[in-house]
């Protein structure tokens, strides 16, 4: 593996993102009904969104939000979605994104992060908590609320 590296989202980069696949079962857990309805509401200035490349290769994609001011506490600073090509799951490329979003978020003065998803087969769970997220409670969706603390 070549060194990875973040970059912004980009003109040259958003197609390769766009396209990139995701391994079977793994769509349902895009996106939990709570980012859905805080999307609606959520200020494009305090989004944070990068690609992550290894050479020249887009191979993952992180995003987060940064707004102390948003209306539920858990959507303060959130991971708000990341996902790894199916190609190049499994070689650590999550764990690199999910530290670079925690530098960031350390960098703004959080004092945690959040992240939000469906429990399940297929889902993400194992690797949320693999990356050092603990379930802190659940939303009126049923979907895990889970933290890391800074
Ligand atoms: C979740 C996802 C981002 C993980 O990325 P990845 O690059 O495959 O993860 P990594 O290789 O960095 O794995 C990090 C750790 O999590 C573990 N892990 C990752 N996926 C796992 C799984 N499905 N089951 C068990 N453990 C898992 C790895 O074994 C590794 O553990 P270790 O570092 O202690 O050895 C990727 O599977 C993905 O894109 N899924 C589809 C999109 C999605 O569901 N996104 C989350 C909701 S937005």
């Amino acid at each position: 593996m070549a060194e990875l590296r973040l970059e912004e989202l980009s003109a040259s980069t958003i197609v390769a993102v766009n396209n990139m696949s995701l391994k079977p079962g793994q769509e349902e857990f895009l996106s939990p009904v709570s980012y859905g309805i805080a999307a609606t509401v959520v200020n494009p200035q305090t989004s944070w969104q990068r690609v992550v490349l290894d050479g020249d290769e887009v191979v993952g994609f992180v995003s987060a939000n940064f707004d102390p001011d948003f209306p539920q506490e858990y959507f303060r600073s959130v991971l708000w979605r990341i996902n790894v090509d199916a190609d190049d799951q499994g070689r650590g490329i999550g764990r690199f994104a999910v530290e670079r979003l925690l530098d960031e978020a350390r960098s703004r003065g959080m004092r945690s992060v959040n992240v939000i998803y469906e429990a399940g087969e297929g889902g993400p769970e194992a690797f949320f908590q693999r990356v050092g997220f603990s379930p802190v409670g659940e939303t009126e969706y049923g979907e895990v609320i889970a933290e890391v603390a800074l």
